[in-house]
């Protein structure tokens, strides 16, 4: 596969975290332009600053530019007001559990975010001065490239494929409809599938990224390198185990899934997807499937199909590849 120009979208996050190492330990596969912080996991400000200390620990240059704070519209309805999932739980024994630490277990960073530099914006500027397409890997709610789109349509011209962690087909979190990254801006996602018309659109939902897991032997393997990195991932995959365990099991305990990790791992080596379908996408916006993502896999759809739908994942392909990009970092 030739090396790709990618811009990440995270809302770092456990999981977004592992991404960004996945994306930077494999430059013969990625030259990162640039990272964009959006809300989602953690409030803006945590979230720029996780992506920070991340991008420092790996002693990446790659720009980390400031997103938007909050989605589009989906918190002026109080009728909406999001039921998102919590993200920790308190044990009986004064213990907590939880999917994203408000601070990564990282050193402060010691720079900043691109001065005077906003995400929407910046996508505009990049992508309309881009001399070659730019592929756009985006694992948290789609807030910023949603208003840059609206502002400047044209920015598509320059975009070589759109991939998105996020949506469910037969699998949901946030609710029995919908999965959180669309739950936390569902008008965003929409835009974003709209793009699926003009763009090469991939989505890896949870029914993918459920499959892309980390497991306890994992945790042990990264731990004995007895190193900084080795311990920050043990560490994240131990903190993502108990907040499975106890707030979300899924199809057998003690699994772990790096969701956003997958989309990295996916642009690599596309084998490591076992199932998916070219279909129309659509998202539901308000009501009682607030958040739901419609893959309509029909052979004749009533809307132009928009989208690549990643239904299924070689569990051990994910995590031996994973493994073996974040061993690069031994
Ligand atoms: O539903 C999983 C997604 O929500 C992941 O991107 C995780 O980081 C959270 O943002
Ligand atoms: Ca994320």
């Amino acid at each position: 596969m030739s090396k790709r120009k990618i811009i990440l979208d995270v809302d770092t996050g456990s999981d977004d975290a592992l991404a960004i190492m996945t994306a930077l330990l494999a430059p013969e596969h990625f030259e990162v332009v640039g990272i964009c912080s959006v809300h989602g996991n953690r409030p803006i400000e945590n979230t720029t600053e996780n992506t920070l200390r991340v991008v420092e620990l790996l002693g990446s240059e790659v720009p980390v530019i400031r997103g938007c704070a909050a989605p589009l519209t989906a918190q002026i309805d109080p009728l909406r007001a999001l039921r998102i999932r919590a993200n920790q739980k308190e044990l009986e024994d004064g213990e907590q559990v939880q999917y994203h630490a408000e601070q990564l277990p990282l050193p402060p960073a010691t720079r900043t975010p691109l001065p005077g530099a906003y995400a929407s914006i910046w996508y505009i500027e990049t992508l309309m001065a881009a001399k070659e397409k730019i592929t756009l890997v985006m694992v948290g709610p789609q807030t910023n490239f949603a208003l840059a789109y609206r502002i400047e349509p044209r920015i598509l011209e320059q975009v070589e494929e759109i991939v998105i962690m996020g949506g469910g087909h037969d699998q949901h979190n946030s609710t029995g409809a919908a999965e959180f990254n669309i739950f936390a801006d569902p008008e965003a996602a929409a835009i974003v599938f709209e793009c699926g018309e003009k763009v090469p659109l991939t989505v890896l939902p949870l029914d993918a990224t459920h499959l892309a897991n980390m497991r306890p032997h994992h945790e042990a393997l990264f731990r004995s390198w007895g190193t900084a990195v080795g311990d920050f991932v043990a560490d994240q995959i131990r903190e993502r185990l108990d907040a499975y365990n106890v707030m979300q099991p899924l199809h057998e305990p003690d699994i772990a899934p790096i969701h956003d990790a997958l989309c990295l791992i996916y642009l690599m080596d596309e084998s490591v997807i076992t199932k998916k379908k070219f279909v129309r996408a659509d998202v539901v916006c308000g009501g009682m499937a607030d958040g739901d993502t419609l893959f309509d896999t029909r052979y004749y759809t009533d809307r132009p199909k928009n989208c690549t739908v990643c239904l299924s994942t070689d569990e051990e392909k994910f995590a031996a590849l994973f493994v073996e990009v974040l061993s690069r970092a031994r």
